[in-house]
Protein backbone atom coordinates (compact mmCIF):
# COMPACT_ATOMS: atom_id res chain seq x y z
CA UNK A 1 0.00 0.00 0.00
CA UNK A 2 1.28 3.64 -0.98
CA UNK A 3 1.13 6.32 1.33
CA UNK A 4 0.34 9.95 0.76
CA UNK A 5 0.53 12.50 2.99
CA UNK A 6 -2.89 14.70 3.11
CA UNK A 7 -1.16 18.59 3.56
CA UNK A 8 0.02 21.43 1.77
CA UNK A 9 2.57 21.93 5.33
CA UNK A 10 5.97 21.91 4.07
CA UNK A 11 7.46 21.67 7.22
CA UNK A 12 5.71 18.10 8.00
CA UNK A 13 6.15 16.69 4.29
CA UNK A 14 9.70 17.28 4.49
CA UNK A 15 9.43 15.58 8.60
CA UNK A 16 7.81 12.54 7.17
CA UNK A 17 9.47 12.22 3.97
CA UNK A 18 12.39 11.04 5.61
CA UNK A 19 11.44 8.25 7.07
CA UNK A 20 11.18 7.08 3.62
CA UNK A 21 7.07 6.32 3.73
CA UNK A 22 5.58 8.96 1.52
CA UNK A 23 5.29 7.84 -2.04
CA UNK A 24 3.07 11.35 -2.47
CA UNK A 25 0.90 14.04 -1.54
CA UNK A 26 -2.66 15.42 -1.80
CA UNK A 27 -3.55 19.00 -1.16
CA UNK A 28 -7.32 20.28 -1.41
CA UNK A 29 -8.54 24.03 -1.47
CA UNK A 30 -9.27 23.83 2.59
CA UNK A 31 -5.23 22.45 2.62
CA UNK A 32 -3.94 25.37 0.87
CA UNK A 33 -6.24 27.90 3.21
CA UNK A 34 -4.73 26.26 6.03
CA UNK A 35 -0.97 26.86 4.82
CA UNK A 36 -1.38 30.39 4.07
CA UNK A 37 0.67 30.24 1.03
CA UNK A 38 0.43 30.52 -2.45
CA UNK A 39 -0.90 27.08 -4.34
CA UNK A 40 1.33 27.99 -7.32
CA UNK A 41 4.25 28.27 -5.19
CA UNK A 42 3.54 25.58 -2.32
CA UNK A 43 2.77 22.86 -4.92
CA UNK A 44 5.79 24.00 -6.75
CA UNK A 45 8.20 23.22 -3.52
CA UNK A 46 6.21 19.98 -2.81
CA UNK A 47 6.60 18.79 -6.17
CA UNK A 48 10.47 19.01 -5.75
CA UNK A 49 10.24 17.46 -1.99
CA UNK A 50 8.13 14.40 -3.15
CA UNK A 51 9.03 12.30 -6.62
CA UNK A 52 5.60 10.79 -6.05
CA UNK A 53 2.46 12.01 -7.15
CA UNK A 54 1.53 15.43 -5.71
CA UNK A 55 -2.39 16.35 -6.19
CA UNK A 56 -3.26 19.69 -7.06
CA UNK A 57 -7.46 20.57 -7.05
CA UNK A 58 -8.76 23.30 -9.51
CA UNK A 59 -11.03 25.63 -8.03
CA UNK A 60 -13.35 26.26 -11.35
CA UNK A 61 -16.36 24.30 -11.40
CA UNK A 62 -16.96 24.71 -14.77
CA UNK A 63 -15.56 22.31 -17.83
CA UNK A 64 -13.52 24.96 -19.16
CA UNK A 65 -12.23 26.50 -16.39
CA UNK A 66 -11.30 23.13 -14.87
CA UNK A 67 -9.66 22.54 -18.20
CA UNK A 68 -7.75 26.02 -17.92
CA UNK A 69 -7.12 25.74 -14.65
CA UNK A 70 -5.54 21.72 -14.71
CA UNK A 71 -3.09 22.59 -17.28
CA UNK A 72 -1.90 25.62 -15.35
CA UNK A 73 -1.58 23.33 -12.30
CA UNK A 74 0.01 20.68 -14.58
CA UNK A 75 2.40 22.80 -16.03
CA UNK A 76 4.24 23.30 -12.36
CA UNK A 77 6.19 19.79 -12.58
CA UNK A 78 5.47 16.32 -14.11
CA UNK A 79 4.55 14.64 -11.26
CA UNK A 80 1.21 16.72 -10.54
CA UNK A 81 -2.18 14.44 -10.47
CA UNK A 82 -4.86 16.96 -11.42
CA UNK A 83 -7.48 17.18 -8.92
CA UNK A 84 -10.75 17.00 -9.82
CA UNK A 85 -14.69 16.91 -8.13
CA UNK A 86 -16.73 14.09 -8.96
CA UNK A 87 -19.15 16.00 -11.18
CA UNK A 88 -20.22 15.54 -14.89
CA UNK A 89 -17.95 18.80 -15.68
CA UNK A 90 -15.14 17.33 -13.55
CA UNK A 91 -15.41 13.66 -15.38
CA UNK A 92 -15.09 15.50 -19.08
CA UNK A 93 -12.64 17.37 -17.51
CA UNK A 94 -10.77 14.27 -16.22
CA UNK A 95 -11.38 12.83 -20.09
CA UNK A 96 -9.65 15.27 -21.55
CA UNK A 97 -6.80 14.86 -19.14
CA UNK A 98 -6.35 11.55 -19.22
CA UNK A 99 -6.63 11.44 -23.16
CA UNK A 100 -3.24 13.94 -23.04
CA UNK A 101 -1.61 11.45 -20.98
CA UNK A 102 -2.06 13.46 -17.60
CA UNK A 103 -2.42 12.18 -14.37
CA UNK A 104 -6.12 13.15 -13.10
CA UNK A 105 -7.34 12.69 -9.40
CA UNK A 106 -11.21 12.52 -8.99
CA UNK A 107 -11.86 13.85 -5.56
CA UNK A 108 -15.14 13.91 -3.31
CA UNK A 109 -16.47 10.11 -3.97
CA UNK A 110 -19.35 8.86 -2.03
CA UNK A 111 -20.47 6.41 -3.73
CA UNK A 112 -19.86 3.07 -5.85
CA UNK A 113 -21.22 4.31 -9.23
CA UNK A 114 -19.67 7.41 -8.90
CA UNK A 115 -16.17 5.57 -8.54
CA UNK A 116 -17.57 3.55 -11.84
CA UNK A 117 -17.68 7.08 -13.67
CA UNK A 118 -14.20 8.59 -12.53
CA UNK A 119 -12.56 5.00 -13.84
CA UNK A 120 -14.14 5.08 -17.41
CA UNK A 121 -12.93 8.76 -17.52
CA UNK A 122 -9.55 7.18 -17.54
CA UNK A 123 -8.45 8.59 -13.62
CA UNK A 124 -5.56 7.65 -12.43
CA UNK A 125 -6.70 7.75 -8.27
CA UNK A 126 -10.80 7.84 -7.49
CA UNK A 127 -10.72 9.35 -3.88
CA UNK A 128 -13.60 8.00 -1.79
CA UNK A 129 -13.64 10.15 1.26
CA UNK A 130 -14.26 7.47 3.91
CA UNK A 131 -14.02 9.84 7.16
CA UNK A 132 -16.99 12.25 5.97
CA UNK A 133 -19.69 8.84 5.18
CA UNK A 134 -18.55 7.69 8.91
CA UNK A 135 -19.53 11.36 10.01
CA UNK A 136 -22.72 10.13 8.64
CA UNK A 137 -23.68 7.46 10.50
CA UNK A 138 -22.61 5.67 7.11
CA UNK A 139 -19.54 3.42 6.98
CA UNK A 140 -16.64 4.37 4.62
CA UNK A 141 -14.92 0.94 4.36
CA UNK A 142 -18.14 -0.56 2.98
CA UNK A 143 -17.89 2.19 -0.04
CA UNK A 144 -13.64 0.80 -0.58
CA UNK A 145 -14.71 -2.68 -0.49
CA UNK A 146 -17.40 -1.80 -3.07
CA UNK A 147 -15.44 -0.16 -5.36
CA UNK A 148 -12.59 -2.64 -5.17
CA UNK A 149 -14.90 -4.79 -6.17
CA UNK A 150 -15.82 -3.56 -9.23
CA UNK A 151 -12.58 -2.16 -10.88
CA UNK A 152 -11.47 -6.19 -9.95
CA UNK A 153 -14.39 -7.33 -12.07
CA UNK A 154 -13.39 -5.21 -15.00
CA UNK A 155 -9.59 -4.87 -14.52
CA UNK A 156 -9.99 -0.91 -14.26
CA UNK A 157 -6.34 0.20 -13.14
CA UNK A 158 -7.41 3.46 -11.71
CA UNK A 159 -6.16 3.46 -8.15
CA UNK A 160 -8.59 3.19 -4.93
CA UNK A 161 -6.71 6.27 -2.99
CA UNK A 162 -8.69 6.26 0.32
CA UNK A 163 -9.11 10.10 1.57
CA UNK A 164 -10.54 11.53 4.49
CA UNK A 165 -8.66 9.17 6.90
CA UNK A 166 -9.09 10.22 10.66
CA UNK A 167 -7.59 7.23 11.96
CA UNK A 168 -5.23 4.24 12.86
CA UNK A 169 -7.94 1.48 12.29
CA UNK A 170 -8.94 3.68 8.46
CA UNK A 171 -5.14 3.11 7.24
CA UNK A 172 -5.37 -0.91 8.56
CA UNK A 173 -9.04 -1.82 7.00
CA UNK A 174 -8.00 0.22 4.08
CA UNK A 175 -4.90 -2.00 3.69
CA UNK A 176 -7.07 -5.29 4.32
CA UNK A 177 -9.61 -4.29 1.70
CA UNK A 178 -6.96 -3.80 -0.90
CA UNK A 179 -6.78 -0.10 -1.41
CA UNK A 180 -3.93 0.57 -3.53
CA UNK A 181 -2.88 4.59 -1.74
CA UNK A 182 -4.01 5.73 1.82
CA UNK A 183 -3.53 9.56 2.08
CA UNK A 184 -3.24 10.42 5.70
CA UNK A 185 -3.00 12.97 7.76
CA UNK A 186 0.84 13.87 9.44
CA UNK A 187 -0.62 13.46 12.93
CA UNK A 188 -2.36 10.23 12.25
CA UNK A 189 0.93 9.03 9.85
CA UNK A 190 3.36 9.33 12.83
CA UNK A 191 0.55 7.08 14.59
CA UNK A 192 0.76 4.24 12.34
CA UNK A 193 4.16 3.21 14.40
CA UNK A 194 2.86 3.73 18.01
CA UNK A 195 1.97 0.92 20.44
CA UNK A 196 1.71 0.96 24.43
CA UNK A 197 3.61 -2.76 24.33
CA UNK A 198 6.45 -1.41 22.13
CA UNK A 199 6.99 1.55 24.46
CA UNK A 200 6.46 -0.49 27.58
CA UNK A 201 9.06 -3.59 26.03
CA UNK A 202 11.71 -0.57 24.81
CA UNK A 203 11.78 0.78 28.11
CA UNK A 204 12.52 -2.75 29.82
CA UNK A 205 15.55 -3.50 27.68
CA UNK A 206 16.84 0.16 28.20
CA UNK A 207 16.73 -0.51 31.52
CA UNK A 208 18.06 -3.93 31.38
CA UNK A 209 20.63 -2.97 29.39
CA UNK A 210 22.35 0.05 31.32
CA UNK A 211 22.18 -2.84 33.68
CA UNK A 212 25.06 -5.00 31.25
CA UNK A 213 27.16 -1.86 31.77
CA UNK A 214 28.19 -3.00 28.25
CA UNK A 215 28.29 -0.90 25.23
CA UNK A 216 27.96 -1.84 21.29
CA UNK A 217 30.80 -0.19 19.05
CA UNK A 218 29.20 2.00 16.65
CA UNK A 219 30.31 1.39 13.10
CA UNK A 220 31.36 4.59 11.06
CA UNK A 221 28.95 6.34 9.27
C1 LIG B 1 -7.81 14.25 0.12
O1 LIG B 1 -7.57 14.19 -1.07
C2 LIG B 1 -9.01 14.90 0.66
O2 LIG B 1 -9.14 16.16 0.16
C3 LIG B 1 -8.97 14.85 2.16
O3 LIG B 1 -8.54 13.57 2.58
C4 LIG B 1 -10.26 15.28 2.80
O4 LIG B 1 -10.22 14.98 4.17
P1 LIG B 1 -11.25 15.62 5.24
O5 LIG B 1 -12.56 14.97 5.08
O6 LIG B 1 -10.63 15.32 6.57
O7 LIG B 1 -11.29 17.09 4.94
Amino acid sequence: MKFFVDTADIAAIRDLAATGMVDGVTTNPSLILKSGRDIIEVTREICELIPGPVSAEVAATDFEGMVAEGRALAAIAPNIAIKVPLTWAGLKACKVFSDEGRMVNVTLCFSETQALLAAKAGAAFISPFVGRLDDIGLDGMDLIAGIRQIYDNYDFQTEILVASVRSVNHVRDAAKIGADVATVPPEVLRKLADHPLTDKGLAQFVADWEKTGQSIPKAKA
